[in-house]
């Protein structure tokens, strides 16, 4: 393996902006409690650290979800690997994603958290490749809009690796 990593943001940049993000939320929620939604695994450190910047009453809570983007399964297609704890029917959802790629992932979520009934769901993501979307999914809230490049670190991993590097890097294989 001879991969290299180049430094796109700063463990410090991504801190100051989820601060961003947490303070931006949290003014348009008002007060009011959110189920934050954790897309497992990527989506952990994300997720974590945006909650500790959130000043409305937070409930965690996680999901694991995979897609099968090529073989026999049409692509695109979302399994459940594992569930949330708690129903989210009417309570104001927030899904917290690593990064929005083909936007598959996301389309799926917020399908099924408003055929469980949420009051309503929205998007937070750290990061988002516009380039590579195919499903029809607009976040309420990004991090940071790149470009088609790969990224691993603060969560986001490349063959279960690097998911603990403190900042968002480029992976060039
Ligand atoms: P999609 O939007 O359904 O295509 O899937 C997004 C998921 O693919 C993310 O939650 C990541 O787990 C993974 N992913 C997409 N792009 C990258 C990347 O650049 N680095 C690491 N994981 C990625
Ligand atoms: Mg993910």
């Amino acid at each position: 393996m001879n991969e290299k990593i180049r430094m796109m943001y700063s463990e410090a940049q991504v801190d100051a902006r989820i601060r961003e993000l947490g303070a931006a939320i949290s003014a348009d929620l008002d007060g009011e409690e959110v189920h934050l939604v954790c897309v497992l695994k990527g989506a952990s450190f994300f997720a974590c650290e945006l909650a500790k910047r959130m000043t409305v009453p937070v409930y965690m809570d996680f999901m694991c979800v995979s897609s099968y983007g090529n073989g026999t399964r049409s692509s695109g297609e979302v399994r459940i690997v594992k569930d949330l704890d708690t129903s989210v029917e009417g309570k104001h959802v927030l899904i917290a994603e690593d990064i929005i790629d083909s936007g598959n992932t996301l389309h799926f979520l917020l399908e099924e958290f408003r055929k469980r009934g949420a009051a309503d769901v929205k998007i937070c993501a750290l990061l988002s490749k516009p380039d590579r979307r195919e499903a029809d999914v607009t976040a309420d809230y990004i991090g940071y809009v790149i470009p088609d490049v790969f990224v691993v670190g603060y969560g986001l991993d490349y063959a279960q690796k690097y998911r603990n590097l403190p900042y968002i890097g480029v992976l060039d294989i």
